[in-house]
């Protein structure tokens, strides 16, 4: 008899939603059944509930290092994966980033065994391109890597210590292709960055709102523009990061039109949070403050679009938590740049409300279905990332990462009620209607309620397949 039967639900896929009993044994799904037929020696009861695969977020930054290794974000995998799973996310795929004279290979093994013991959810990494790739010979280890599955590797062109030049990203995109790696940019021209920031210090324009001036839409179009004309040169995929400007996403749509294999995702604060909510707050903007910078209200509805139309396919978080206050146990948090926003750690708290704050302003808002949110927040991330059909999809043979969504469950975001280690959240006093009841991770029931019952370090490390990296344009 099978382990356990989730009845009565309506299961949603990217392509449709149906009425089937989801039978797990094991870690994975057996069967989709006509509903109440079946055993099992456990039921779960779905009615009037969505049957999901489990969230899959593939851009955070758990304890990463930031501002050259000067200070580190305050989530660690322990804390980080409780907190994504409590928001129904069952996959993370983060980041690795070597010390200077580091190799990224040995860089690589140290963080996932450091990951392995604290995860709570399985887990992937992609290695970060050294700002020195060509000279260290960083490509070889790279390609050992994605032999090894880390079928996908950042490429910085901003941020002191880390951008890479033209000639790396041509280099690095070549042996992408060659690898059937999927590159990813974080796009934002880092000479423009850097320009602006040192003519806003000059003028004394420096409080914590000032970081916007610094991070133009212009900066971040023209670092999405080249990439794609360095990934169409070259013949490779493209996958861009945290999509904050509309000029950038529609440098994207125009790439997507004439067929060029580039994919885009934005992130919720992008969506939802904007210049005028931070403008006149003082310190307190810092808890705003990220890159790309949270745009004006205006940019928004235009990322909405672009998510409906597929110029941009997924909704990662860009989890890069800090304190406000500043906990005994970390390096300095936000606080460090008090008045200065260069000093100012970059990086807003969001695993734990991804797909509730999606749910809320993208499906219950009616811009877009259950459907199409399934495919942002989970079906699309593991096809592009090479974890589907392992994870991303309710089928049989599918690890049973699954989640039980209440599209009738009311909470109200409260940072004193969250399990991200930060002390606030962005969407402080939101009302939310739906959420998970049931979170299951291979099988295990790690979330019921909002409780965490996952032990520590039971997540496993995910080597993935090469991305499955449709045309442009098809789903
Ligand atoms: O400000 C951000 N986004 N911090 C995290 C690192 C990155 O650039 O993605
Ligand atoms: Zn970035
Ligand atoms: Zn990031």
């Amino acid at each position: 008899m099978a382990a356990l039967i989730i009845r009565g639900g309506e299961v949603v896929w990217a392509s449709g939603v149906f009425s089937a009993d989801v039978v797990v044994d094991g870690e994975k799904i057996v069967g989709l059944v006509e509903p109440g037929t079946g055993t099992a020696e456990r039921e779960i009861d779905a009615r009037g509930c969505y049957v999901l695969p489990g969230g899959i977020d593939t851009h955070t930054h758990l304890e990463n290092p930031a501002l050259s290794f000067t200070t580190v974000s305050s989530d660690d995998f322990h804390t980080g994966t409780i907190a994504a799973a409590v928001g129904g996310t069952t996959t993370i795929v983060d980041f690795v980033k070597s010390r200077p004279e580091e190799s990224i290979y040995d860089a690589f093994q140290t963080r996932r065994a450091v990951a392995e013991e604290k995860v709570v959810v399985d887990f992937g990494l992609h290695p970060m391109v050294p700002s020195n790739a060509l000279t260290a010979g960083s490509i070889p280890e790279l390609r050992q890597l994605a032999a090894e599955g880390a079928t996908s590797w950042k490429f910085f062109m901003a941020y002191h210590g880390m951008m890479v030049d033209d000639a790396t990203l041509i280099a690095g995109f070549r042996a992408a292709a060659e690898e059937g790696v999927l590159p990813m940019v974080h796009a934002e021209n880092g000479h423009l960055v850097q320009d602006a920031t040192d003519r806003l210090v000059e003028a004394g324009m420096v409080e914590e709102h000032h970081h916007l001036a610094a991070h133009t839409h212009t900066s971040e179009q023209e670092a999405v523009h080249r990439a794609i004309a360095i990934a169409e040169s070259v013949g490779s995929a493209l996958f861009v990061v945290h999509v904050s400007s509309r000029y950038a996403a529609a440098e994207i749509q125009l790439a997507r039109a004439r067929a060029v294999p580039v994919h885009g995702e934005t992130c919720p604060q992008y969506l939802l949070a904007a210049y005028e909510d931070y403008e006149g707050l003082g310190h307190e903007a810092a808890k705003y403050l990220c890159s790309p910078p949270i745009r004006e209200r205006a940019n928004q509805e235009s990322l909405w679009d672009a998510l409906v139309s597929d110029t941009l396919s997924t909704i990662g978080t860009d989890h890069a938590a800090f304190c406000m206050g500043q906990p005994d146990d970390l390096p300095p948090q936000k606080g460090r740049g008090v008045g200065y926003f260069p000093d100012v750690p970059n990086g807003v708290p969001g695993i734990e409300d991804r797909l509730s704050l999606i749910w809320q302003a993208g499906v219950r808002q009616g811009r877009f279905d259950v459907s199409r949110f399934v495919d942002l927040v989970a079906t699309r991330p593991a096809k592009l990332f090479g974890l589907y059909p392992q994870k991303g999809a309710v089928v049989p043979g599918a690890d049973a990462d699954l989640v039980v969504w209440n599209p009738e469950l009311r909470r109200t975001v409260r940072a004193a009620d969250q399990h991200m280690r930060t002390d606030y959240n962005l969407y402080e006093g939101t009302e939310i209607v739906g959420g998970p009841t049931h979170v299951f991770s291979r099988g295990e029931l790690v979330v019921e309620h909002g409780e965490v019952t996952a032990a520590r370090g039971r997540g496993r490390y995910l080597p993935r397949a090469r991305p499955i990296a449709p045309t442009a344009g098809a789903r």
